[in-house]
């Protein structure tokens, strides 16, 4: 029986972090669903938090608590702000190149709810593919495409590997020690800014397990996402553009989102999200992202990734105003775990990234701070994963196997269900009713014939329902609207 050390399911950042920090002698394997870089990270603009130094730490760790609404773990957030120093520092002594000014200084720029500029970027709206790239070179474990995990083999508390689809073949592939790095939950979602392959199954996995998911509620929205294109995945407009002075207006170039917060635009990400949400429903206007304050070759080269991609649908910024909605965004929540990605009852199995419930973001994440989670946690993973070395355990034999019914015949009808019912009733304006109203919808879906897959984003979307049922007051991406 082949057997690895480590198993990581996914290759965003923390999985290819994790993968980074763990020695060539031990034997690794990576895996992704479909190609390496069809993960969210290779689709994040803005960029990545660093704290600036020691003094900015404090002011970071504010930050990020007040946009979570203090809802966050203190203690994660200060190990994510005073790692940073660390990791960041690491990733570039490694060759990783952030933009920089023409005298070679770093460029730091500044989204919503940050009270000073310290965020890296790179390819200048392209942080996330860079990093990516530099971390697919630096990788140097091998790494498994086309492989699509549907279930953990958990006995008695431990974990010993799982069972993947491996290019269209069931397969068993065990492991002393799985890492999950499969990111967040959006295809739950009519709209969202998320790769495809981000679809909740390692979630839904642990449901069935009793693993338990933390934070549910506090579900992200991107306050500014143009949707109108025929793809799942729906064009982001980085918060960059409104740190470095985008404006959000309404067809008569009105700025409303000052009737929301004294912050106007760059209030914290979930008011922003809701205001422009609220206002498009209530005055039917559209909202819009406005660039003409800015001059067009600057435009052209702080954010050459949005120029091209939008020229290429027939819109030129910065002289064009881009409409916008909302659109999910990012999971606060996730497989709750401790600050060392450790899940709580559970040997052999880590979890770390956004598919984590550090509670280092609370109830709302802080804008660019979850590139900087992947490294910090990922890199503190490794080092408990590392520090305990192996004790030989024998594997148990699992048999039972989903392999070959994944997908059922009307499953595609049911997702599109789902997806609709998330972004109506479990979305950025929740009721009780509502929220009802899906849990029996949900429950339906469940009983009736569906594949393994669609099950598992059932149990997902049941986990978020029930954590937004059970907190009946508003705090931040949580909001509750009276029936
Ligand atoms: C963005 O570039 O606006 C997204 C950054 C983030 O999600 O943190």
């Amino acid at each position: 029986m082949e057997k690895y050390d480590v198993l990581i399911i996914g290759a965003g950042i923390s999985g290819l972090y994790a993968a980074m920090n763990i020695p060539k002698s031990k034997k690794v394997l990576v895996v992704c669903k479909d190609i390496p870089w069809e993960c969210n990270t290779f689709y994040a603009q803005g960029g990545m938090v660093t704290a600036l130094n020691e003094a900015d730490v404090p002011v970071h760790v504010e930050d990020t608590m007040s946009a979570g609404g203090y809802h966050n773990n203190k203690e994660a957030v200060e190990i994510l702000s005073r790692t940073s120093l660390e990791t960041t520092k690491d990733i570039i002594d490694k060759g990783m190149e952030f933009d920089k000014d023409d005298m070679g200084n770093i460029l730091f720029t500044k989204e919503a709810a940050h009270s000073v500029e310290r965020i890296v970027h790179a390819g200048g709206d392209a942080t996330g593919r860079y990093m990516h790239y530099f971390m697919m070179v630096q990788n140097m474990h091998q790494l498994q495409k086309n492989t699509l995990v549907y279930d953990l083999l958990i006995e008695d508390g431990r974990c010993y590997g799982v069972k993947a689809s491996v290019n269209y073949e069931p397969t068993t592939i065990y492991a002393n020690d799985v890492i999950i790095a499969s990111g967040g939950i959006g295809s739950l979602y009519a709209y969202n800014t998320n790769s495809r392959t981000v679809s909740a199954d390692i979630h839904g996995i642990c449901v069935e397990k009793g693993i338990e998911l933390a934070d549910m509620e506090f579900m992200q929205f991107h306050p500014t996402v143009f949707v109108d294109t025929p793809y799942a995945r729906k064009l982001l407009l980085t918060e960059a553009l409104r740190g470095e002075g985008a404006h959000i207006v309404d067809d008569e170039g009105r700025r409303f989102l000052f009737d929301y917060s004294d912050q106007g635009e760059l209030a914290s990400r979930d008011i922003v999200s809701r205001g422009i949400f609220d206002y498009k429903r209530k005055t039917g206007k559209q909202a819009y992202l406005d660039f003409s304050m800015f001059e067009e070759q600057w435009f052209e080269q702080r954010f050459p990734n949005i120029t091209r991609t939008f020229a290429a649908i027939g819109y030129h910024f910065p002289k064009d105003r881009a409409p916008i909605s909302p659109a999910f965004h990012y999971s606060n929540g996730g497989i709750k775990c401790d600050t060392h990605g450790c899940i709580p009852g559970m040997e052999g199995l880590y979890v770390i990234g956004e598919a984590a419930c550090t509670g280092v973001h609370g109830a709302n994440r802080l804008a660019s701070n979850s590139l900087l989670e992947g490294v910090v946690f990922a890199n503190r993973a490794v080092e408990h994963l590392l520090a305990k070395g192996h004790q030989q355990v024998l594997t148990p034999t699992f048999e039972k196997d989903y392999g070959n019914i994944l997908h059922k015949e009307n499953d595609k009808k049911y997702k599109q269900t789902l997806r609709q019912v998330m972004w109506d009733d479990i979305g950025i304006i929740r009721t009780t009713k509502g929220l009802h109203e899906a849990k029996n919808l949900i429950y339906d879906m469940k009983n009736k014939e569906i594949g393994r897959l669609l099950e598992l984003r059932l149990n997902t979307a049941s986990a978020i329902v029930e954590a937004a049922l059970g907190r009946v007051e508003s705090l931040g991406s949580h909001y509750m609207e009276p029936n």
